[in-house]
């Protein structure tokens, strides 16, 4: 494995710690190289045709269901080992835990991270990442993996923050988007063509209602 090697610039993660510290949010543009990035995508794009990805659902435990009115992406769940770029971006991310806890003292101890493909039209209507039921997601970060994205292709995540003001992100290569799971309502509007993403979240330890 190759993990070892994946440069990590510690002056975004300085920048994310600041940022969820001071407003709940932080969007980094250039937060992988171009060849991770694109390596990723081609991995997305391998599991989606060899029909490794399966509609997503909505909720935890019983009350988990396949709703496509809510959200039409169909994800793939990542285990380490299975490929050196999806070790590269865990270990990236690992960083990004560790340098949380250190300064924020967040007591993250894992991180739980899937492909997501939306095809043209998919959406995720507005939501909270944190389940009602299960506490532990405490900070979402999505790295996005398309290449050459227009503002006119749709696909944004609209965070809703305070006092009525929204933000978009641009799903756009390389591109990190990090919040508070449980602060900061958003959706995904729907797109021209397909929307890739790593989608996951650092989580704390707490009592797993539904092993
Ligand atoms: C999610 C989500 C945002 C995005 O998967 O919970 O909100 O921009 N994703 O893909
Ligand atoms: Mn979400």
């Amino acid at each position: 494995m190759h993990a070892m090697q994946t440069p990590i610039d510690h002056l975004s993660l300085q920048r994310i710690v600041d940022d969820l510290a001071a407003r709940g949010w932080s969007q980094q543009d250039i937060f992988l190289p171009d060849a991770l990035t694109r390596d990723l995508a081609a991995e997305c794009r391998r599991r989606a045709a060899a029909g490794d990805l399966e509609p997503a659902s909505v909720g935890r435990g019983p009350a988990q269901e396949v709703r496509e009115g809510i959200r039409g992406d169909r994800i793939q769940w990542l285990e380490p080992g299975q490929s050196v770029f999806c070790d590269q971006y865990l270990n990236v991310m690992d960083s990004l835990r560790v340098a949380l806890n250190r300064d924020l003292f967040m007591g993250l101890e894992d991180f739980e991270s899937h492909f997501a493909f939306y095809p043209p039209g998919a959406f995720y209507k507005r939501h909270v990442d944190r389940f009602r039921d299960d506490d532990r997601r405490m900070v979402s970060a999505v790295l996005y993996l398309n290449a050459d994205w227009l503002p006119e292709q749709g696909g944004q995540l609209r965070m809703y923050l305070k006092d009525d003001v929204s933000h978009d992100v641009q799903p756009a290569g390389g591109c990190l988007a990090v919040f508070l799971s449980g602060d900061v309502p958003h959706e995904v509007l729907p797109a021209s063509r397909d929307r890739l993403s790593l989608t996951g979240w650092f989580r704390r330890r707490g009592n797993d209602p539904f092993p």
